[in-house]
Protein backbone atom coordinates (compact mmCIF):
# COMPACT_ATOMS: atom_id res chain seq x y z
CA UNK A 1 0.00 0.00 0.00
CA UNK A 2 2.07 3.61 -0.86
CA UNK A 3 1.86 5.82 1.31
CA UNK A 4 -0.38 8.39 -1.49
CA UNK A 5 -2.93 5.97 -0.74
CA UNK A 6 -2.94 6.38 3.04
CA UNK A 7 -3.12 9.98 2.80
CA UNK A 8 -6.30 9.72 0.35
CA UNK A 9 -7.89 7.50 2.89
CA UNK A 10 -6.78 9.59 5.75
CA UNK A 11 -8.57 12.76 4.22
CA UNK A 12 -11.39 10.85 3.45
CA UNK A 13 -11.63 9.71 6.90
CA UNK A 14 -11.69 13.08 8.49
CA UNK A 15 -14.24 14.16 5.87
CA UNK A 16 -16.46 11.10 7.21
CA UNK A 17 -15.96 12.22 10.82
CA UNK A 18 -17.02 15.63 10.05
CA UNK A 19 -19.72 14.58 8.14
CA UNK A 20 -20.75 12.39 11.74
CA UNK A 21 -21.22 15.61 14.05
CA UNK A 22 -24.49 17.52 14.00
CA UNK A 23 -24.45 21.14 12.79
CA UNK A 24 -23.50 23.58 14.51
CA UNK A 25 -26.73 25.88 15.16
CA UNK A 26 -24.65 28.69 14.40
CA UNK A 27 -24.00 27.85 10.76
CA UNK A 28 -26.09 26.80 7.76
CA UNK A 29 -24.98 22.89 7.19
CA UNK A 30 -24.07 21.94 3.84
CA UNK A 31 -22.48 18.98 2.92
CA UNK A 32 -20.02 19.24 -0.16
CA UNK A 33 -20.54 15.09 -0.99
CA UNK A 34 -22.92 12.88 -0.99
CA UNK A 35 -23.90 11.36 2.99
CA UNK A 36 -21.62 8.26 3.32
CA UNK A 37 -23.38 5.25 4.45
CA UNK A 38 -22.26 3.33 7.45
CA UNK A 39 -20.41 0.45 4.94
CA UNK A 40 -18.23 3.05 3.06
CA UNK A 41 -17.06 4.76 6.79
CA UNK A 42 -16.64 1.29 8.09
CA UNK A 43 -14.35 0.05 4.98
CA UNK A 44 -12.53 3.55 4.92
CA UNK A 45 -12.08 2.88 9.20
CA UNK A 46 -10.84 -0.23 8.45
CA UNK A 47 -8.65 0.31 6.23
CA UNK A 48 -6.99 3.24 8.15
CA UNK A 49 -6.68 1.00 11.10
CA UNK A 50 -5.21 -2.30 9.54
CA UNK A 51 -2.24 -0.24 7.65
CA UNK A 52 -0.17 -0.04 10.90
CA UNK A 53 -0.96 -4.13 11.39
CA UNK A 54 0.07 -4.92 7.80
CA UNK A 55 3.85 -5.73 8.86
CA UNK A 56 2.89 -7.69 11.88
CA UNK A 57 0.77 -9.69 10.18
CA UNK A 58 3.48 -11.21 8.03
CA UNK A 59 5.97 -11.71 11.40
CA UNK A 60 2.91 -13.43 13.18
CA UNK A 61 1.33 -15.28 10.42
CA UNK A 62 -1.10 -17.40 12.23
CA UNK A 63 -3.29 -14.01 13.42
CA UNK A 64 -5.27 -12.68 10.47
CA UNK A 65 -5.09 -9.01 11.39
CA UNK A 66 -7.39 -8.33 8.86
CA UNK A 67 -10.27 -10.74 10.07
CA UNK A 68 -9.81 -9.52 13.68
CA UNK A 69 -9.99 -5.85 12.47
CA UNK A 70 -13.18 -6.46 10.26
CA UNK A 71 -15.24 -7.86 13.02
CA UNK A 72 -14.46 -5.34 15.93
CA UNK A 73 -14.76 -2.72 13.93
CA UNK A 74 -17.53 -2.96 12.04
CA UNK A 75 -19.34 -4.05 15.53
CA UNK A 76 -18.28 -0.58 17.17
CA UNK A 77 -18.41 1.89 14.33
CA UNK A 78 -22.31 0.39 13.70
CA UNK A 79 -22.81 1.06 17.81
CA UNK A 80 -21.53 4.40 17.31
CA UNK A 81 -23.78 5.17 14.42
CA UNK A 82 -27.36 4.14 15.82
CA UNK A 83 -26.15 5.87 19.16
CA UNK A 84 -25.95 8.99 16.81
CA UNK A 85 -28.78 8.85 14.45
CA UNK A 86 -30.77 6.77 17.34
CA UNK A 87 -32.70 2.89 16.81
CA UNK A 88 -33.36 2.31 13.62
CA UNK A 89 -37.70 1.23 13.54
CA UNK A 90 -38.53 -2.00 12.82
CA UNK A 91 -41.55 -1.57 10.30
CA UNK A 92 -41.76 -5.25 9.13
CA UNK A 93 -45.09 -5.89 7.67
CA UNK A 94 -46.54 -2.42 8.56
CA UNK A 95 -48.45 0.29 6.47
CA UNK A 96 -46.49 2.77 4.75
CA UNK A 97 -48.43 6.46 5.35
CA UNK A 98 -49.68 8.18 3.26
CA UNK A 99 -50.66 6.14 0.08
CA UNK A 100 -50.96 7.41 -3.28
CA UNK A 101 -54.01 8.35 -3.02
CA UNK A 102 -53.54 11.07 -0.05
CA UNK A 103 -50.32 13.23 -0.98
CA UNK A 104 -49.95 16.56 0.69
CA UNK A 105 -51.43 19.81 -0.04
CA UNK A 106 -50.75 22.98 1.92
CA UNK A 107 -53.92 24.59 3.20
CA UNK A 108 -55.43 27.40 1.39
CA UNK A 109 -56.62 30.88 3.57
CA UNK A 110 -60.29 29.55 4.03
CA UNK A 111 -59.06 25.77 5.04
CA UNK A 112 -59.20 25.15 9.11
CA UNK A 113 -56.65 24.51 10.85
CA UNK A 114 -56.38 24.10 14.49
CA UNK A 115 -54.52 23.07 17.62
CA UNK A 116 -54.62 19.26 17.04
CA UNK A 117 -51.55 18.60 14.85
CA UNK A 118 -52.87 14.82 14.11
CA UNK A 119 -55.99 16.36 12.64
CA UNK A 120 -53.99 19.08 11.00
CA UNK A 121 -51.91 16.79 8.63
CA UNK A 122 -55.03 14.33 8.14
CA UNK A 123 -56.80 17.07 6.81
CA UNK A 124 -53.44 18.62 5.00
CA UNK A 125 -52.74 14.74 3.51
CA UNK A 126 -57.21 14.73 2.58
CA UNK A 127 -57.62 11.80 5.09
CA UNK A 128 -60.25 14.59 6.49
CA UNK A 129 -61.57 17.17 4.16
CA UNK A 130 -59.47 19.71 3.65
CA UNK A 131 -61.60 22.56 4.29
CA UNK A 132 -61.22 21.24 7.84
CA UNK A 133 -65.06 21.06 8.58
CA UNK A 134 -65.55 17.78 9.51
CA UNK A 135 -68.12 15.26 10.96
CA UNK A 136 -67.51 13.10 13.69
CA UNK A 137 -67.64 9.87 10.97
CA UNK A 138 -64.61 11.92 9.25
CA UNK A 139 -62.59 12.06 12.25
CA UNK A 140 -63.33 8.20 12.83
CA UNK A 141 -62.57 6.92 9.88
CA UNK A 142 -59.43 9.28 9.64
CA UNK A 143 -57.80 8.69 12.26
CA UNK A 144 -58.05 5.12 12.19
CA UNK A 145 -56.49 5.02 8.58
CA UNK A 146 -53.73 7.35 9.08
CA UNK A 147 -52.94 6.42 12.90
CA UNK A 148 -54.31 3.71 13.93
CA UNK A 149 -56.22 4.80 16.64
CA UNK A 150 -58.86 2.50 18.25
CA UNK A 151 -62.68 3.21 17.25
CA UNK A 152 -63.20 3.38 20.81
CA UNK A 153 -61.29 6.48 21.42
CA UNK A 154 -61.60 7.90 18.57
CA UNK A 155 -65.26 8.09 18.71
CA UNK A 156 -64.97 9.39 22.25
CA UNK A 157 -62.80 12.25 20.95
CA UNK A 158 -64.97 13.33 18.54
CA UNK A 159 -68.23 12.93 20.43
CA UNK A 160 -66.64 15.15 23.14
CA UNK A 161 -65.57 17.41 20.19
CA UNK A 162 -69.08 17.58 18.67
CA UNK A 163 -70.47 18.60 22.29
CA UNK A 164 -68.48 21.13 23.29
CA UNK A 165 -67.04 22.44 20.48
CA UNK A 166 -69.39 21.43 17.24
CA UNK A 167 -72.86 21.54 16.00
CA UNK A 168 -75.27 19.20 17.91
CA UNK A 169 -77.81 19.26 14.72
CA UNK A 170 -75.15 18.91 12.08
CA UNK A 171 -72.52 16.83 14.05
CA UNK A 172 -70.31 18.99 12.29
CA UNK A 173 -67.31 20.62 13.82
CA UNK A 174 -63.86 23.14 12.49
CA UNK A 175 -60.69 21.59 13.40
CA UNK A 176 -59.25 25.45 13.70
CA UNK A 177 -61.42 28.61 14.05
CA UNK A 178 -65.37 29.40 14.31
CA UNK A 179 -66.29 28.44 10.83
CA UNK A 180 -69.80 29.20 9.39
CA UNK A 181 -70.12 25.88 7.17
CA UNK A 182 -69.65 23.42 10.41
CA UNK A 183 -73.53 25.19 11.84
CA UNK A 184 -76.68 24.76 11.08
CA UNK A 185 -77.64 27.83 10.94
CA UNK A 186 -74.62 29.51 9.45
CA UNK A 187 -73.44 32.64 10.43
CA UNK A 188 -76.11 33.32 12.39
CA UNK A 189 -75.27 30.73 15.01
CA UNK A 190 -72.01 32.24 15.43
CA UNK A 191 -74.09 35.62 15.75
CA UNK A 192 -75.39 33.93 18.46
CA UNK A 193 -72.11 33.30 19.60
CA UNK A 194 -72.89 29.39 19.43
CA UNK A 195 -69.05 28.00 18.73
CA UNK A 196 -68.25 25.17 16.34
CA UNK A 197 -64.53 25.51 16.36
CA UNK A 198 -61.14 23.37 18.60
CA UNK A 199 -60.64 27.37 19.45
CA UNK A 200 -61.34 28.47 23.28
CA UNK A 201 -60.13 25.62 24.41
CA UNK A 202 -61.01 26.12 28.37
CA UNK A 203 -64.57 24.54 28.18
CA UNK A 204 -63.65 22.40 25.18
CA UNK A 205 -61.89 19.55 24.26
CA UNK A 206 -58.46 21.36 24.03
CA UNK A 207 -56.85 23.36 27.19
CA UNK A 208 -53.88 24.93 29.24
CA UNK A 209 -50.59 23.35 29.32
CA UNK A 210 -50.32 22.19 25.76
CA UNK A 211 -47.15 21.04 24.35
CA UNK A 212 -46.22 23.46 21.92
CA UNK A 213 -49.55 25.89 21.97
CA UNK A 214 -50.14 28.82 24.65
CA UNK A 215 -52.61 28.66 26.86
CA UNK A 216 -55.66 30.84 25.85
CA UNK A 217 -54.81 33.46 28.17
CA UNK A 218 -52.30 34.28 26.16
CA UNK A 219 -54.71 35.02 23.33
CA UNK A 220 -53.75 32.08 20.80
CA UNK A 221 -53.97 29.06 22.17
CA UNK A 222 -53.81 26.93 18.69
CA UNK A 223 -50.83 28.25 16.74
CA UNK A 224 -47.80 26.09 16.96
CA UNK A 225 -45.36 28.36 18.80
CA UNK A 226 -41.74 27.32 17.63
CA UNK A 227 -39.63 28.07 20.99
CA UNK A 228 -42.11 25.46 22.60
CA UNK A 229 -41.18 22.64 20.19
CA UNK A 230 -37.63 23.87 20.52
CA UNK A 231 -38.66 23.30 24.58
CA UNK A 232 -39.52 19.33 24.06
CA UNK A 233 -36.91 18.95 21.79
CA UNK A 234 -34.45 19.80 24.79
CA UNK A 235 -36.17 17.59 26.61
CA UNK A 236 -36.11 14.89 24.11
CA UNK A 237 -32.46 15.06 24.06
CA UNK A 238 -32.06 13.82 27.39
CA UNK A 239 -34.08 9.99 26.15
CA UNK A 240 -31.40 10.24 23.13
CA UNK A 241 -33.41 12.49 21.19
CA UNK A 242 -36.31 10.35 21.39
CA UNK A 243 -39.89 11.59 22.41
CA UNK A 244 -40.64 8.30 24.48
CA UNK A 245 -43.31 8.81 26.83
CA UNK A 246 -40.80 9.37 29.71
CA UNK A 247 -39.71 12.69 27.91
CA UNK A 248 -43.42 13.29 27.73
CA UNK A 249 -44.41 13.10 31.40
CA UNK A 250 -41.44 15.43 31.52
CA UNK A 251 -43.13 17.99 29.04
CA UNK A 252 -46.18 17.49 30.53
CA UNK A 253 -44.87 18.60 33.90
CA UNK A 254 -43.04 21.63 32.66
CA UNK A 255 -45.54 22.85 30.82
CA UNK A 256 -47.77 22.25 33.97
CA UNK A 257 -45.21 24.00 35.87
CA UNK A 258 -44.98 27.07 33.60
CA UNK A 259 -48.78 27.35 33.46
CA UNK A 260 -48.64 27.39 36.86
CA UNK A 261 -45.78 30.55 37.04
CA UNK A 262 -47.29 32.62 34.21
CA UNK A 263 -50.91 31.71 33.75
CA UNK A 264 -52.97 33.32 36.53
CA UNK A 265 -56.29 31.89 35.08
CA UNK A 266 -54.79 28.55 34.72
CA UNK A 267 -56.63 25.58 35.60
CA UNK A 268 -56.23 22.22 35.16
CA UNK A 269 -59.30 20.05 35.56
CA UNK A 270 -61.09 16.47 34.21
CA UNK A 271 -61.90 16.50 31.46
CA UNK A 272 -59.87 18.85 29.51
CA UNK A 273 -56.80 17.68 31.51
CA UNK A 274 -57.41 14.62 30.85
CA UNK A 275 -57.32 15.20 27.33
CA UNK A 276 -53.97 17.10 27.42
CA UNK A 277 -52.27 14.23 29.07
CA UNK A 278 -53.56 11.90 26.58
CA UNK A 279 -52.74 14.34 23.78
CA UNK A 280 -48.86 13.76 25.49
CA UNK A 281 -48.81 10.44 25.06
CA UNK A 282 -50.32 10.31 21.45
CA UNK A 283 -47.37 11.85 20.96
CA UNK A 284 -44.80 8.99 21.16
CA UNK A 285 -47.89 6.46 20.32
CA UNK A 286 -48.55 7.47 17.00
CA UNK A 287 -46.49 10.03 15.62
CA UNK A 288 -43.76 6.64 15.78
CA UNK A 289 -42.45 5.49 13.11
CA UNK A 290 -43.67 2.14 13.09
CA UNK A 291 -45.20 0.67 16.88
CA UNK A 292 -43.96 1.93 19.72
CA UNK A 293 -43.04 -0.26 22.44
CA UNK A 294 -42.64 -2.52 19.46
CA UNK A 295 -39.63 -1.39 17.34
CA UNK A 296 -41.16 2.24 16.24
CA UNK A 297 -39.71 5.04 16.82
CA UNK A 298 -40.42 8.51 18.05
CA UNK A 299 -38.01 9.93 16.16
CA UNK A 300 -36.72 13.86 15.34
CA UNK A 301 -37.35 13.19 12.05
CA UNK A 302 -41.07 12.21 12.28
CA UNK A 303 -42.02 14.77 15.13
CA UNK A 304 -40.94 17.46 13.25
CA UNK A 305 -43.07 16.79 10.41
CA UNK A 306 -45.99 16.30 12.41
CA UNK A 307 -45.72 19.69 14.16
CA UNK A 308 -44.83 21.52 11.08
CA UNK A 309 -41.24 22.37 12.99
CA UNK A 310 -38.81 23.10 10.46
CA UNK A 311 -35.29 23.90 11.90
CA UNK A 312 -33.95 27.45 10.47
CA UNK A 313 -29.95 27.67 9.71
CA UNK A 314 -29.97 30.09 12.82
CA UNK A 315 -30.84 26.74 14.94
CA UNK A 316 -34.68 28.35 15.61
CA UNK A 317 -37.63 26.91 14.34
CA UNK A 318 -40.41 27.93 12.15
CA UNK A 319 -43.88 26.63 11.25
CA UNK A 320 -44.53 24.97 7.81
CA UNK A 321 -47.75 23.20 7.06
CA UNK A 322 -47.72 19.48 9.25
CA UNK A 323 -47.73 16.57 7.16
CA UNK A 324 -46.96 12.93 6.77
CA UNK A 325 -42.86 12.38 7.32
CA UNK A 326 -41.23 10.97 4.15
CA UNK A 327 -41.04 6.88 4.49
CA UNK A 328 -43.21 7.01 7.66
CA UNK A 329 -45.03 3.84 8.92
CA UNK A 330 -48.36 3.92 11.02
CA UNK A 331 -48.20 1.58 14.19
CA UNK A 332 -49.43 -2.14 14.04
CA UNK A 333 -51.64 -2.42 16.01
CA UNK A 334 -54.84 -0.21 16.96
CA UNK A 335 -54.11 2.17 20.11
CA UNK A 336 -57.63 2.53 22.02
CA UNK A 337 -59.53 4.06 24.92
CA UNK A 338 -58.30 1.28 27.07
CA UNK A 339 -54.63 2.16 26.15
CA UNK A 340 -55.21 5.74 25.97
CA UNK A 341 -56.77 5.92 29.87
CA UNK A 342 -54.08 3.77 31.12
CA UNK A 343 -51.13 5.83 29.43
CA UNK A 344 -53.17 8.78 31.19
CA UNK A 345 -53.37 7.32 35.07
CA UNK A 346 -49.43 6.70 34.27
CA UNK A 347 -48.52 10.31 33.57
CA UNK A 348 -51.01 11.43 36.24
CA UNK A 349 -49.57 8.62 39.00
CA UNK A 350 -45.79 9.57 38.50
CA UNK A 351 -45.37 13.17 37.88
CA UNK A 352 -46.94 16.23 39.93
CA UNK A 353 -49.37 17.22 37.64
CA UNK A 354 -52.34 17.70 40.09
CA UNK A 355 -55.77 18.60 38.76
CA UNK A 356 -56.36 21.88 39.70
CA UNK A 357 -56.54 25.62 39.33
CA UNK A 358 -54.56 29.04 39.89
CA UNK A 359 -56.56 30.98 41.79
CA UNK A 360 -56.62 34.55 39.50
CA UNK A 361 -53.08 35.14 40.22
CA UNK A 362 -49.46 33.41 39.26
CA UNK A 363 -48.69 30.76 41.40
CA UNK A 364 -51.48 30.29 43.53
CA UNK A 365 -52.03 26.91 42.35
CA UNK A 366 -55.20 25.16 44.15
CA UNK A 367 -55.40 21.67 44.00
CA UNK A 368 -58.78 19.97 43.44
CA UNK A 369 -59.84 17.56 45.92
CA UNK A 370 -60.29 14.54 44.14
CA UNK A 371 -60.56 12.48 46.78
CA UNK A 372 -63.50 14.11 47.52
CA UNK A 373 -65.05 13.75 43.66
CA UNK A 374 -64.62 10.21 43.14
CA UNK A 375 -62.12 7.03 44.36
CA UNK A 376 -59.70 7.43 42.41
CA UNK A 377 -57.47 4.58 43.70
CA UNK A 378 -60.01 2.03 43.22
CA UNK A 379 -60.77 3.17 39.57
CA UNK A 380 -57.15 3.61 38.74
CA UNK A 381 -56.88 -0.40 40.15
CA UNK A 382 -59.94 -1.71 38.10
CA UNK A 383 -58.72 -0.60 35.01
CA UNK A 384 -55.10 -2.13 35.84
CA UNK A 385 -56.47 -5.33 36.54
CA UNK A 386 -58.61 -4.70 33.52
CA UNK A 387 -55.72 -4.56 31.17
CA UNK A 388 -52.72 -5.57 32.81
CA UNK A 389 -53.74 -9.14 34.65
CA UNK A 390 -49.92 -10.07 34.46
CA UNK A 391 -48.21 -6.92 35.42
CA UNK A 392 -49.11 -7.30 39.10
CA UNK A 393 -46.34 -6.23 41.02
CA UNK A 394 -45.87 -3.41 39.04
CA UNK A 395 -49.46 -2.60 39.65
CA UNK A 396 -49.49 -2.30 43.07
CA UNK A 397 -46.19 -0.92 43.25
CA UNK A 398 -48.19 1.90 41.02
CA UNK A 399 -51.18 1.72 43.56
CA UNK A 400 -49.04 2.90 46.36
CA UNK A 401 -47.30 5.94 44.65
CA UNK A 402 -51.16 6.74 43.49
CA UNK A 403 -52.45 6.69 46.62
CA UNK A 404 -49.51 9.12 47.88
CA UNK A 405 -49.88 11.50 44.92
CA UNK A 406 -53.68 11.24 45.74
CA UNK A 407 -53.06 12.16 49.45
CA UNK A 408 -50.55 14.79 48.08
CA UNK A 409 -52.97 16.70 46.02
CA UNK A 410 -56.00 16.61 47.98
CA UNK A 411 -54.73 18.02 50.89
C1 LIG B 1 -38.95 4.68 9.35
O1 LIG B 1 -38.31 3.44 9.49
C2 LIG B 1 -37.80 2.89 8.29
C3 LIG B 1 -37.23 1.52 8.62
O2 LIG B 1 -36.32 1.57 9.67
C4 LIG B 1 -36.74 3.84 7.73
O3 LIG B 1 -36.28 3.31 6.50
C5 LIG B 1 -37.37 5.21 7.52
O4 LIG B 1 -36.39 6.13 7.08
C6 LIG B 1 -37.98 5.71 8.81
N1 LIG B 1 -38.69 6.96 8.56
C7 LIG B 1 -38.65 7.99 9.42
C8 LIG B 1 -39.45 9.18 9.06
O5 LIG B 1 -38.00 7.97 10.44
C1 LIG C 1 -33.44 33.00 12.91
O1 LIG C 1 -33.77 33.28 11.56
C2 LIG C 1 -35.14 33.64 11.35
C3 LIG C 1 -35.39 33.76 9.85
O2 LIG C 1 -34.26 34.12 9.17
C4 LIG C 1 -35.47 34.92 12.11
O3 LIG C 1 -36.81 35.27 11.90
C5 LIG C 1 -35.21 34.66 13.59
O4 LIG C 1 -35.43 35.84 14.33
C6 LIG C 1 -33.78 34.18 13.82
N1 LIG C 1 -33.66 33.79 15.23
C7 LIG C 1 -32.59 34.11 15.97
C8 LIG C 1 -32.62 33.65 17.39
O5 LIG C 1 -31.67 34.76 15.53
Amino acid sequence: MSKQTSVVSRNYLLDAINSMSPPRASQPYSRSHPPLSIQVVVNMIRLFLILPFASLSCALPGLSWIQLSNGFMEQRIKQAFRARQGPVAIVDGLTQIPDADHPFMAPEPTDQRGPCPGLNVLANHGYLPHSGIVTQADVVSAVSEGFNMGADLSELLSVLAVAQDGDLITGKFSIGGPDSRAALLGSLQNILGVESSLYHRSNGVEADASATRDDAYSGDDHTMIPGLYAQMKSIAANYGGLYTLEAMKDVQQLRHQQSVQTNPTFHFVPITGVLVIGAKAFISEFFSNGTYGDGGVPNEESISSFFGAQLLPNGSYEFIPERFPDNWYRRGTPFGLVNAIDEILDFYLTRDIGFGANAGAVNSFVPLDLGAITNVNSLAASFRTHCRPTSRARYSSRLKSSSRSIRRWST
